[in-house]
């Protein structure tokens, strides 16, 4: 067959970590995907950074969207980041030329991805997005495919291992949350500019997300209600413990009401006391977990990467083999056309388990 060919915009920790993968794995890749997942082209910033990896057999390009645009290319893979900017003009100008996209980028698809899910389906094409939730996790495909039988009853999890990171540490050092914060940001956890983990709106992107796949509803990032862990002291840590509790950042959906009008979805990332014996109190450090809760399958707990150049190069390249594989589907659970919100939950309560 002949090999699906990729461009690969942004050359950072996780650009870098996709070729090592494309490169580790060929052979066991090109079995599972049928071809060659071949890349033809690459762009970046900055053209002379040493990344660790060999990029002269591929054709550079200044500019992302001229790349994307070219006929010899199937697919593109967004790296760069941002929800708006260069990323979501190389997502709008791949798929509008007819390209299938794959991208890591969280607040792109929490901000965006309604709108590039209608017109990736409008022409056919494929947009995937595992690496954008919960980096190594395959907790996208597990959601749309995997409980795919389900209506889900709820979703929640730790969906950002920076603050993770620090709550745990806190935990277990008793050490305010400035100078644990200096030392994520020393571990390389935290951006130089954690805004975004510490005021939950990272885990607000990717609850969007899992919301929208889960609840068979329309993404509505705007609908979060966020509050971050930054107000967290090490006595709120100490006096949650001697009540049998640990403090987490908890992003969780589910749905309100359901006996007179329709349900409501509720989603919410917030500091919560969670009781010692449940799973999720013993995940600590950079990590993430999301739990769901199928009518029939009962509570489902996913573990593992949130960040990190293995863990989601791993997720995006599992997106190049569906592709490679013909395997399109609809971006979300449902296809966007048909994704009237909570008409499926509807159907889930009436069922019941
Ligand atoms: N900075 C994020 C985290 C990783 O700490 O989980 C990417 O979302």
């Amino acid at each position: 067959a002949e090999p699906l060919r990729i461009a690969l915009a942004g050359l950072g920790t996780v650009g870098a970590g996709v070729i090592r993968l494309l490169d580790t794995n060929a052979a066991l890749l090109r079995a599972r995907a049928g071809r060659e997942l071949q890349v033809v082209a690459v762009s970046a910033r900055d053209r002379d950074k040493d990344r660790g990896v060999d990029l002269a057999r591929f054709d550079w390009h200044d500019d992302m969207t001229e790349m994307a645009a070219r006929d010899d290319v199937d697919v593109v893979v967004e790296l760069v980041g941002g929800a708006d900017g260069p990323a979501l003009t190389l997502a709008r100008g791949a798929l509008g030329a007819g390209k299938a996209l794959v991208t890591a980028n969280k607040a792109m698809i929490a901000h965006h991805g309604q709108a590039l899910a209608e017109t990736a389906e409008n022409a056919g094409l494929a947009l995937k997005f595992e690496a954008a939730v919960a980096g190594g996790i395959p907790v996208v495909k597990a959601l749309r495919e995997g409980a795919a039988a389900n209506a889900i009853e709820r979703i929640y999890g730790i969906l950002n291992g920076t603050s993770n990171y620090i709550l745990s540490t806190m935990e277990a050092s008793g050490a305010d949350f400035g100078e644990t914060l200096a030392e994520a940001q020393r571990q390389g956890y935290a951006e130089a500019d954690p805004a975004f983990d510490i005021e939950g709106t990272d885990a607000a992107h990717k609850l969007a997300i899992l919301a929208a796949i889960g609840f068979g509803a329309r993404v509505d990032f705007a609908g979060v209600s966020c509050e971050g862990i930054a107000a967290i002291r090490a006595e709120d840590i100490a006096r949650a413990d001697t009540l049998g509790y640990v403090v987490r950042l908890i992003g969780m959906a589910d749905l309100e009401g359901g006996e007179d009008g329709a349900p409501a979805l509720l989603q919410r990332v917030k500091p919560c006391l969670v009781p010692k014996g449940h799973p999720l109190a013993h995940v600590t450090g950079p990590t993430n977990a999301v739990v769901a809760e199928g009518n029939f399958s009962g509570r489902l707990l996913f573990q593992g990467a949130g960040a990190g150049a293995g863990p989601t190069a791993s997720a995006v390249v599992a997106d190049l083999i569906d592709i490679a594989r013909g395997e399109i589907g609809a971006p979300f659970s449902i296809p966007s056309a048909q994704m009237t919100p909570m008409a499926r939950a509807e159907a889930g309560h009436r069922t019941g388990r």
